[in-house]
């Protein structure tokens, strides 16, 4: 009797207390939510339902948290908290390592901006940390090995520098590894990898300051099966034990300066997507990249790879995307490729492929891009291409194509660049009526004869038109004037008859050319009813007509330019490809940059080369912007690497480029943003009242800064254009030495045309600069001399548009010969007390600038002769005997 009724009470005593122990426990991890939150700033309020006043919501279903009951405490605990793209930034406090139970934080996508946060290796149970995205800076320090229990480790898109220690080898449970998108730098420890065995995605790429070997261990991590590296400095060999990544899918090795042989890939039977291209590969590319028949992309291109594709390729029958262009391939192209069912893009132009493309293509019912240019393609163009729908690039110019263009071959409804020029087809030019969407025709340099199909005037997109060099007859259709041809080029054909009054309007008498049969104004030929006004002004209408039309025409290149672009961006107006570089998690958009460039933001005005714009960032973070405009000398990939080799450089005293972003002639510098201004505005300003210290404390900073440039930096810089504006300052009044090494970003040429003519005879400039077209180390000292000068006078190196033009140099000489003339040009706001300091800093400006640069001292001098000057003693005698009254020699 008893027992029954102890029971059901034990029972409902048990209840309660798990009752208790649950409203125990989630009150207290709810108290632990809560100081998480706060400590982060919240602008968007995505953690509003994060509030212990709703009693009826429990802190599980907060957002962004969940948690699961856990064995063995029996307990619901928060197990998982992502805040992704919550807009949060702030500190993440170390109090949510008090969570037990939680094993996964995802804060990417946030404006985090702070140190690896390590006090996050205190929750015990984490195993996936993800902080993409946001704005972590400083490196990765050794004691990250404490993050012990990690599986998933993402702090990719950050600001994170330096090298990798060698304690990442430690987390030895890291299946994922993602540090792509940052500024990691130097060689990466071979050593490091070889533990993380588990290691199944390893992601550096896209730190282009990483410049090293691929650590070898990486190929023995036999559980890899992404491995993303590309758009780093990897050099060296891919070696043969690649083929011990049986589990491996994804290789991105692209971008990277790897040379030699590829090693055979037939045991990579996974392989999904493999990319090796824009490296300086070469050699024969190996068998067996299909052995597992899941190849869905091949990209091999821009290499030095040779030999023939004919059998390395047997047995892709996913591929999607296959891209060799810019190689030196040889021999049969491979004749399956064509008829590959999921086959999208063949890009195989720039190689010495011969063979011919067989009627099978019909088959490749998503094949969309067929670029072959500059090959040894024979044969015809077959019918069955006509019949591929999604087709809407074929180009195949510079080949050996003969016989007739089928009737069907513009029958892709989505059809619009088609680029058959210099081949050899013959026959007339088929009716094209159903690609409506064509923008390109090129047929030139073939053996078209007939007529201009009228049909070409219905096509509506019609914007470039080439059919020269053919043996076109008959006349230009007049319908073809209501296009809105950006170029129409017929010229060197047989055509006859009047030009339509439109189009030679419209377009330049060259486009014309070669065709005697031709008449109308601006003409060799005019039309026989032009005759009597021939008489008359003939010479100056056809003279006017000529230079109407080259400006018309010039208007018109730059639009057909810009087209393809104007196509892609489905925008009206043309507009410029800008293409952008960010070494430094920016979130900007060349769009933004470009709206962001008003008059308001504009601070300064800087010559020929443009202004520097202030602008916010999405972080709210300001970026200064400089324009280069008006230099085209550079390639892309020249102005890439140097400008990359200006953003390595990691000096306190040398501002630093985030990034840039370019089209043809302008580039958009982008600098860190300096709230002190520059040192020329603050020397020039009305009150200017720098204490000595401070000042001296600049001059030191400045040349740290050069004799870091000249001296220690690889590849020695010069900066070729220092004055106080270039100069600026944080609000420390920390110097920072920007616009440094132009020339190395515009060319030596436009460097010359714009900012040396611009300031040819600005004091700056040493004397021997006016003669010596090379620029030199000396030359810098000089100019820093002059810097120096304007700190210790407080004056302005250079009065603008005034009458009696200060040079600061030749004012500071004239009055030293002057009785007591060197106390009377120390700047007279500077306190007392600092004159003897100050005179040895003047005796240094005036070595500096020196009238014979090999009496100048070179910068480490400097730095060292500034420094014994702030510690109060000075080691070499000062050439000035400044104290006395007597003239003395001056240093020349
Ligand atoms: C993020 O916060 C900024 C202000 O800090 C705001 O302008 C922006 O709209 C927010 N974005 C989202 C997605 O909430
Ligand atoms: C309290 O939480 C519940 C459940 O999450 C929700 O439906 C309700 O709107 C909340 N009430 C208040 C006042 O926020
Ligand atoms: C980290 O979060 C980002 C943003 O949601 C996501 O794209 C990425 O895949 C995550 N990383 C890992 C390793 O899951
Ligand atoms: C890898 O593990 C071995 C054996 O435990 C150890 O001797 C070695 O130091 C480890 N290497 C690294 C880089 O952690
Ligand atoms: C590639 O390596 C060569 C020497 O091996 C070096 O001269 C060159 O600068 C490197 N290029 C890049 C882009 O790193
Ligand atoms: C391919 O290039 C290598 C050097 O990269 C050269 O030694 C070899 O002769 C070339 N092979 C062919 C077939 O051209
Ligand atoms: C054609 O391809 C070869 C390599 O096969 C390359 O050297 C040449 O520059 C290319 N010609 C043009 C006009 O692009
Ligand atoms: C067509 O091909 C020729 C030769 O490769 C090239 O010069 C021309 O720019 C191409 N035309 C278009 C519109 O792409
Ligand atoms: C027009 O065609 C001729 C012959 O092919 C060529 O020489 C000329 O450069 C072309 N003009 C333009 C602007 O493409």
């Amino acid at each position: 009797m008893a027992s029954t009724c102890t029971f059901p009470l034990f029972l409902s005593v048990t209840l309660q207390l798990i009752i208790i122990t649950l409203a125990s426990t989630s009150s207290s991890e709810a108290d632990i939510l809560l100081s998480f939150r706060a400590s982060v700033e919240d602008p968007s309020r995505s953690l509003s339902t994060w509030s212990s006043s709703n009693s009826s919501s429990s802190h599980c279903s907060w957002a962004g948290v969940a948690c699961s009951l856990i064995p063995s405490t029996s307990r619901l605990s928060v197990t998982s908290i992502d805040l992704q793209s919550f807009n949060l930034s702030g500190e993440i406090s170390p109090s949510i390592c008090e969570l037990q139970s939680l094993t996964e934080l995802n804060l990417a996508g946030n404006l985090f901006k702070q140190p690896i946060p390590l006090h996050l290796s205190e929750c015990s149970s984490l195993q996936v940390l993800n902080l993409s995205n946001n704005l972590i800076w400083g490196p990765i320090p050794e004691q990250v090995s404490g993050f012990r229990s990690l599986r998933v480790l993402d702090l990719s898109r950050n600001g994170v520098e330096g090298k990798i220690p060698e304690s990442i080898g430690l987390l030895r449970t890291l299946q994922v590894l993602n540090l792509g998108g940052n500024l990691l730098s130097g060689t990466v420890p071979s050593s490091a990898f070889g533990n993380l065995t588990e290691l199944t995605v390893l992601d550096l790429s896209l730190n282009p300051f990483l410049t090293s070997e691929i650590p070898s261990e990486i190929w023995s991590l036999k559980n890899l099966e992404k491995i993303f590296l590309q758009s780093c400095g990897f050099y060296g060999v891919i070696p043969d034990s690649i083929v011990g990544l049986q589990k491996l899918t994804t290789l991105d090795l692209s971008e990277n300066n790897l040379t030699g042989k590829l090693p055979t890939l037939a045991s990579l039977k996974n392989l999904a997507s493999f990319d090796v291209s824009q490296n300086r590969l070469s050699g024969a590319f190996p068998d067996g990249v299909c052995a597992g028949n899941g190849l869905i992309s091949l990209s091999l291109h821009t290499n030095f790879f040779n030999g023939s594709l004919l059998d390395a390729i047997g047995g892709c029958r996913s591929l999607e995307r296959f891209q060799v262009q810019n190689n030196e391939f040889h021999g049969d192209f491979p004749s399956g490729l064509w008829s590959l069912p999921k086959i999208k893009i063949i890009r195989a132009e720039n190689n010495q492929f011969s063979g011919e493309i067989p009627d099978l293509i019909s088959t490749a019912s998503q094949l969309e891009q067929v670029q072959i240019d500059n090959n040894s393609f024979t044969g015809k163009i077959p019918q069955g291409l006509g019949l591929v729908k999604s087709l809407y690039r074929f180009s195949a110019s510079m080949n050996r194509l003969l016989g007739e263009i089928p009737p069907n071959f513009c029958d892709s409804p989505v059809m619009s660049i088609l680029n058959l020029s210099h081949n050899a087809l013959s026959g007339e030019i088929p009716e094209l009526k159903k690609c409506r969407k064509l923008v390109s025709l090129s047929l030139a340099d073939n053996s078209l004869s007939a007529g201009i199909p009228e049909s070409l005037a219905d096509l509506p997109v019609l914007t470039y038109l080439d059919l020269s060099a053919n043996k076109l007859s008959g006349p230009i259709p007049q319908e073809l004037q209501n296009l809105k041809l950006a170029l129409f080029n017929v010229s060197f054909n047989q055509l006859s008859g009047r030009v339509p009054a439109l189009l030679i309007s419209g377009l330049p008498a060259s486009f014309l050319e070669g065709n005697p049969g031709l008449c109308g104004p601006g003409l060799p030929n005019s039309c026989s009813d032009f005759g009597p006004r021939r008489h008359r002004d003939g010479g100056l209408t056809t003279l006017a007509c000529a230079l109407i039309s080259i400006a018309f025409g010039i208007g018109l290149l730059i639009f057909a330019a810009g087209f393809l672009v104007y196509r892609k961006s489905s925008k009206q107006k043309a507009e410029k490809v800008w293409h952008s570089v960010f070494f430094y998690p920016l979130r900007i958009t060349e769009q933004d940059l470009i709206a962001g460039m008003n008059e308001k933001s504009a601070v300064r005005t800087c010559g020929v080369f443009g202004r520097v714009y202030i602008l916010s960032l999405p972080s709210g973070e300001l970026v200064a912007v400089k324009i280069l405009v008006n230099f085209r000398n550079q390639s892309p990939k020249t102005l890439k690497s140097d400008i990359k080799t200006l953003a390595k450089i990691r000096h306190k005293s040398i501002a630093k480029i985030l990034g840039f972003c370019h089209s043809d002639d302008t580039i958009f510098m982008i600098y860190e943003y300096l709230p002190g201004g520059s040192l020329g505005d603050l020397i020039g300003g009305p009150d200017f009242e720098l204490r000595w210290s401070v000042r001296l404390r600049i001059a030191i900073g400045v040349a740290q800064g050069l004799a870091y440039l000249h001296k220690d930096y690889v590849p020695h810089l010069i900066h070729r254009d220092i004055k106080s504006n270039n100069i600026l300052l944080d609000s420390d009044c920390v110097p920072k030495l920007t616009d440094f090494a132009l020339d190395r970003i515009v060319g030596e040429a436009a460097f010359q045309t714009t900012v040396a003519s611009e300031s040819a005879s600005s004091c700056y400039n040493a004397p021997e600069s006016g003669y010596s077209k090379r620029a030199t180390e000396q030359m810098d000292v000089y100019s820093f001399g002059v810097v120096l000068l304007e700190l210790v006078t407080g004056r302005k190196a250079e009065e603008e548009d005034s009458a009696d033009s200060l040079d600061i140099v030749k004012w500071v000489r004239r009055k030293i010969n002057i009785t007591n003339g060197a106390f009377t040009i120390l700047d007279s706001r500077v306190s007392g007390g600092s004159e003897r300091v100050m005179l040895g800093a003047l005796d240094i400006a005036l070595r500096c600038t020196s009238v014979m640069p090999e009496k100048r001292p070179s910068m480490p001098e400097v730095v060292k002769a500034l420094q014994s000057l702030c510690s109060g003693n000075s080691p070499q005698p000062l050439s000035l005997a400044l104290s006395s009254s007597e003239g003395h020699q001056l240093p020349v």
